[in-house]
């Protein structure tokens, strides 16, 4: 594969080394163009945009996403990113009559921790957390660390499928099985799900399956979806009522009664509407998902998930051969597109981020666990490079002490 053209395929800023796609991805050109075609519809030709334009185009993207994510399309709906997803999941879960724990883990993505401390407090349900391995070995160790945490009282179980701060991979299918097997809802934070690693959402079982489409698979941003079960699926409510949610207005009596789940004239069922129309809002994003499917499916995911792992197992080479210590587990299974590497605890997250952008002009993601450590995370997409890797790994590779008196000059 001639990784330098495919390369060319994505919009990046030449004069920027972004080894940060885990934090905000960039898109492919064509479904770039493809969302900026259709925004001069929407903004020269309205009616003709929302009206006669969006269904098609929204039915096409939500059944092009639904076989990629091997996901039936009746039970999949697209929002503006995964907090709203999850938000609403959360919010649809936690009503007033909630009785019993919602068990998370202590690597939750912050603010979506919040989400689910916020209806807790609210609702009055209990959070409780399960303590990740740090350095598991395999992912027994994780599912086993799951299980014990899994008694009667635990009604929802939320977890993210990729831990955003270390790149580790939980075993979803695993768990979503320890908790069906118990009656307990499982709800999965997919943040880096599509695009980082091959998605098959009917193999996990989750009840909800949350997942951003902005990040590693590089749809327009202000792009996600939730993909639910029948479980789950009486159980879900919109964030935001609208139209949708009592059907369509002035239409004679008994118009509104039709199945929920029959194909509706505004490319879904009266049940997607319901949960996904907020209101008059630009959804160009969404409708140019096929586009990008479309340039994944022309260089073939297996390509892209493997040259992922070879740029892995090279940052993981060169930052373990500086002495750096990895955060991300070995194990096969356990780590894809993403290695984090421990920082010296007393090192500021704001300079080092200023310092390798100021000096080098290079992105990472930078994160403090609440245990205090500071990670330093590599993303390595299809369109990195091993020159961009080696970027950071000369950056990296003066004397640590040397390091800290060189980012006040770029504070
Ligand atoms: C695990 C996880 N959950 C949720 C989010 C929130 O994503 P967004 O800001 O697109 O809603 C992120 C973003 O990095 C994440 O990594």
């Amino acid at each position: 594969m001639e990784w330098d053209l495919v390369r060319q395929k994505v919009l990046l800023e030449d004069a920027v080394v972004n080894l940060n796609c885990g934090s905000f991805g960039p898109t492919w050109r064509s479904a770039f163009l493809h969302a900026a075609n259709l925004r001069s519809v929407l903004a020269s030709a309205p009616m003709d945009f929302f009206l006669r334009l969006v269904p098609g185009e929204l039915e096409r993207a939500r059944r092009s996403l639904a076989d990629w994510v091997n996901h039936p399309w009746r039970r999949l709906f697209f929002t503006s990113n995964v907090s709203v997803a999850i938000n609403l999941v959360a919010k649809s879960l936690l009503t007033s009559g909630f009785r019993g724990a919602v068990l998370l883990t202590d690597l939750e993505y912050g603010c979506m921790r919040w989400c689910w401390e916020s209806l807790c407090a609210i609702s009055g349900a209990e959070l409780r957390v399960v303590e990740l391995p740090k350095f598991p070995k395999d992912s027994e160790e994780i599912i086993d660390a799951f299980r014990e945490k899994m008694t009667s009282s635990v009604k929802i179980v939320f977890f993210s499928h990729i831990i955003s701060a270390t790149g580790m991979i939980l075993p979803a299918r695993e768990i979503c099985s320890l908790a069906r097997n118990r009656g307990i809802v499982s709800v999965v934070d997919g943040a880096h799900g599509p695009g980082f690693l091959p998605l098959d959402i009917a193999s996990i079982g989750a009840n909800a399956y949350c997942a951003n489409l902005h990040k590693w698979l590089g749809v327009p941003a202000g792009s996600a979806m939730v993909a639910f079960d029948e479980g789950l699926m009486d159980r879900l409510d919109p964030l935001v009522v609208s139209w949708g949610y009592r059907g369509y207005c002035n239409q004679p009596a008994g118009w509104d009664s039709r199945p929920l789940d029959s194909p509706d004239e505004w490319g879904g069922t009266p049940r997607l509407r319901r949960l996904e129309f907020q209101g008059t809002q630009d959804v160009c994003q969404w409708l140019s998902t096929e586009a990008t499917l479309q340039e994944w499916d022309s260089i073939g995911p297996d390509n892209v998930f493997s040259r992922q792992r070879k740029l892995s197992d090279y940052s993981r080479q060169e930052m373990a051969g500086k002495g750096w210590k990895a955060w991300t587990p070995e194990s096969p299974e356990m780590h894809g597109a993403m290695t984090a590497w421990e920082l010296p605890r007393t090192w500021n997250l704001d300079l080092v981020r200023n310092w390798l952008r100021q000096k080098y002009r290079l992105e990472v993601g930078l994160n403090r666990l609440p245990t205090g450590e500071l990670l330093l995370r590599i993303s390595n997409h299809f369109f990195t490079t091993q020159s961009e890797i080696d970027v950071l790994i000369r950056a990296l590779s003066a004397p640590r002490a040397g390091l800290e008196a060189e980012m006040w000059e770029f504070q």
